[in-house]
This record gives C-alpha cells, structure tokens and sequence, in this order.
C-alpha cells in the first residue's frame, strides 16, 4: 500500500459505493430518513418486547433487510430495553447466531458468512474466534496503526488539504476502515473497491470474487509469511472436538476473510461520518475536542451510544421461553435494537443529548457476550487517528454554511448523508 496507490482512488466509484442514498444502500433500508428515536421511545415505554419487526414497528413500510431477516416463516419480536438486549447478547446457549444448528455443516469446505464464526455457536465458537483474538486485543491497536492506518489517513489528507473543501463522508471516512482491513489482508488498493462491491450484504455471488482476489494471496503467504492478518490465518491451527488439530482449509480462511473484510469496511467508515457530524453540528464542542484532544475518545464512544450505525442485530431462539414478560416460542427470531437500547432512560440520563462528559458507562454499539465485536479496538483507532489527524492538518474545519446541514439517515445501516466541510 502506498500514498499514490490511496491517490488514485477512483472517487466516482466510491461515492456510489459509500453513498447512503444510492441504490447499493436500499437493501438495507437506505430509504428511510426520518430519526427513529421518537418511534423507538414510544415502543420502549410501552414495553420491552413487541411482536413484530423493528423496521415495521418504527413505521417504515419499505422492505428491509439485515442479519435476521426475512425469514417470513418465523415468528418475530424485538426488543428495546437495555436490559432485554444485553440479556439476549450474553445468553448465546437460548438465543443462537444461526437460524439452525451449524454442527452438521463441513467448514472446511464451505465458503461464506454461514460458515463464519458470526454465525457459530458455543464451543465451536470459541474455537474459532480463539485463532484471531490475539490480533484484535487493544494492546495491538498501535500495530493496525502504525501498519495501516496512520498511512491511509495521512494519504487521504493529503488529497484534499489544499482544495480548502471536502465531502469528508466519501472523501474522507469512507476509505479508511476499507483500505485498513484489504491492507491486513495484502490485498493490494486497486482491487479494494471491487472487493467492497462484491461483499456488500445484497451481493449474492460475492464470495467467488473474493476467492480471486484473495488466492494469490494465501498461496504467497503459505510461501512466506508476513507480519499481517492473512499471515496469521494461514498459519493457524485449529483443535477440533475430537482433540485432532489442522491447519485451517482454504474454505476456513475464506469464511474468515469474508466476515472480517466485510464486517471491517462496512460499519466505522458510517460511525466515523456520524461523529464528525454530531462535533460539525456543535461548534463548541469541536473546538473543546481540537483544543483537548483526550476528549476526543469520549466523543466517539458517545457516537457509538447516541447513534450506532448498525442499530440491530438479531438472534434465533432455540427453546420456549418466558423473556421479559413475554412468551417466546422456540425458532422464532428476536431482533435486539441497540439504537433503542443505547438510549434507555433506565441506564443513562437525558438520552438523546449527545454528551461526550456523561459518565463512562458501556453501551451496546459493539453488541455484548460471545459474539462482542471483535473489531472494537481498531474501529476506535480508525476514528481516533482519523478525526484527530483532520483537527491537526485541516484549520478551522467547519460545516460548510452553503451546503445542506448533515443528516443521520438509513434504518439497519445507518450514517451521514455528506459532511460537506471548508478549512483554511
Ligand atoms: C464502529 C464500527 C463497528 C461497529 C458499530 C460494530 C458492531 C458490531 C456488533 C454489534 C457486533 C455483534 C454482532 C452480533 O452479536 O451478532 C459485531 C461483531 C463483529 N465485528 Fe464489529 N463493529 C464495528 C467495526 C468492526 C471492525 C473494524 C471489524 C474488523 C476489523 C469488526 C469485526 C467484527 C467481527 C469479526 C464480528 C463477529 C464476532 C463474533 O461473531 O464473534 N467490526 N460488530
């Protein structure tokens, strides 16, 4: 990866890619452009588990989809207390991450989001999930840095510093967590947008796209390790039940890859965008943010609270259950909205106000128990490096005051529509 491989970006290709209101995003409930708080207040008080689909209880009557949906055959509820939520999250043995049992599939030899630990439950879960921990504990936040992403948002940057206005949305945010992820994978800049194309949530066939892109990878790295995160895939070694260790099939690294390159580029780049607009939005507080920069890890950790891009996941229940005052039948999917979630009145005051001095107190952005995003640590090192690198490099950063004012937009995936910015 180099400055001018990050240079030549096509930035017509990523505006229609990273664009929130362009066809890609449809699928995922693009649509809708109201704020669903107010729906998702009234739904909150009137209990914590509702029958029904939380698109659907919010009023939106597009079709939606996400993990979840739309498995028309299954009873749905969802739920939107804090405490409902993070009782689903922990308890993985009742509410599964698969519709169905995954121990009949052979993983090692079927590639996709299916076969990903995502989908995977209990021990094998562990299992799997044990293999690439050690890349993603927060004492390696400085390696994803220093490899990838201090680079990346130095080069970005440096394409706009001097034409004194940006859309840091598309020009800025959106190529950050993509070049970050396809960069821990060797995958060389100029093919990171087809690969985003084709592991977008409506891509069927995306996985034989990957397989091309990433063989001559795997194959060079089996040669020669390097120091990244394919390096450490190809080289790891997994215990099967029965106590028998092998080195993972090129299925397991695929399935892998396919979970971390399209869970790496799909969400920070939009939680980046809607930090940046709650600080361009609050003047102020940008300035306090610029003049003290320890605040800055507060302010994006209260995004994640006020605003979580991806505001419900979704689980399987895998007996009949009593849940929080409602009879729930085995097979039925439960839809946790963390937007709901994250602004209970029982865990934090004045929820709606975007307050980065409230007192620290976690939140469900990054889900919670065996499934907690395993990402965590270098998502928040991707916006830490990045919004501070723009309040050091582009002075006076401010809204433009002749441009429309960013809106927060989207239902299951949600970020700004623009952040269109001047500096001096
Ligand atoms: C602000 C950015 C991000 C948000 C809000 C976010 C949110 C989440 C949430 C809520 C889950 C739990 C899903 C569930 O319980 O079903 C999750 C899982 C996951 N995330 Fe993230 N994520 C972010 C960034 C990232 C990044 C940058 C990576 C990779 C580099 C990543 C990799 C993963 C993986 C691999 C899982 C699945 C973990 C498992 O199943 O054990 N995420 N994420």
């Amino acid at each position: 990866m180099s400055a001018s491989d990050i240079a030549g970006l096509d930035p017509d290709r990523i505006r229609e890619l990273f664009d929130l209101r362009s066809s890609h995003n449809a699928y995922t409930g693009g649509g809708y452009h109201d704020d669903p708080n107010p729906a998702w207040r009234v739904l909150r008080e009137t209990g914590p588990v509702h029958v029904g689909i939380v698109h659907e209880l919010t009023g939106y009557d597009q079709p939606a989809f996400f993990q979840g949906l739309p498995f028309p055959e299954r009873p749905h509820f969802s739920v939107f207390s804090f405490a409902a939520c993070d009782d689903a999250f922990r308890d993985g043995e009742t509410f599964a991450s698969s519709p169905e049992p995954l121990e009949g599939i052979d993983k090692t030899q079927k590639i996709g989001p299916d076969s990903s630990m995502l989908c995977m439950n209990g021990k094998e879960h562990r299992r799997y999930r044990t293999l690439v921990q050690p890349s993603f504990v927060p004492t390696r936040a400085k390696w994803w840095m220093e490899k990838w992403i201090d680079e990346t948002v130095h080069a970005l940057i440096d394409g706009i510093a001097g034409a004194g206005r940006a859309d840091l949305n598309t020009d800025f945010c959106a190529a950050i967590p993509m070049l970050t992820i396809t960069g821990s994978f060797g995958i060389p800049v100029a093919e990171a947008l087809d690969l985003r194309a084709a592991l977008r949530i409506d891509q069927l066939n995306g996985a034989d796209t990957m397989v091309n892109i990433l063989a001559p990878v795997v194959a060079a790295r089996r040669e020669s390790p390097e120091d990244d995160l394919i390096s450490v895939l190809v080289q790891a070694e997994i215990t099967d039940e029965d106590g028998e260790s092998h080195r993972l099939s090129d299925a397991e690294i695929y399935s892998f890859a396919y979970l971390l390159l399209a869970a790496g580029s799909g969400t920070t780049w939009k939680q980046m965008g809607i930090t940046l607009a709650a600080l361009l939005t609050r003047p102020a507080l940008l300035e306090a943010v610029r003049e003290d920069r320890t605040l800055l890890k507060a302010a994006i950790e209260e995004s994640t609270r006020w605003a979580p891009t991806d505001p419900m996941f979704s689980r399987f229940v895998r007996r009949d259950i009593e849940f929080h005052g409602v009879q729930i039948p085995e097979g039925a999917v439960v839809h946790l909205c963390i937007g709901a979630a994250n602004r209970d009145p029982a865990r934090y005051e004045r929820p709606d106000e975007y307050d980065p001095t409230r007192p620290p107190q976690p939140s469900l952005a990054f889900g919670n128990g065996p499934h907690v995003c395993l990402g965590m640590h270098v998502a928040r090192a991707e916006m830490a490096v990045g919004i501070g690198a723009l309040l050091d490099r582009l002075p006076n950063l401010r809204l433009d005051p002749d441009a429309d004012a960013p809106q927060i937009i989207g239902m299951y995936e949600r970020g700004a529509t623009e952040l269109p910015v001047l500096f001096d």
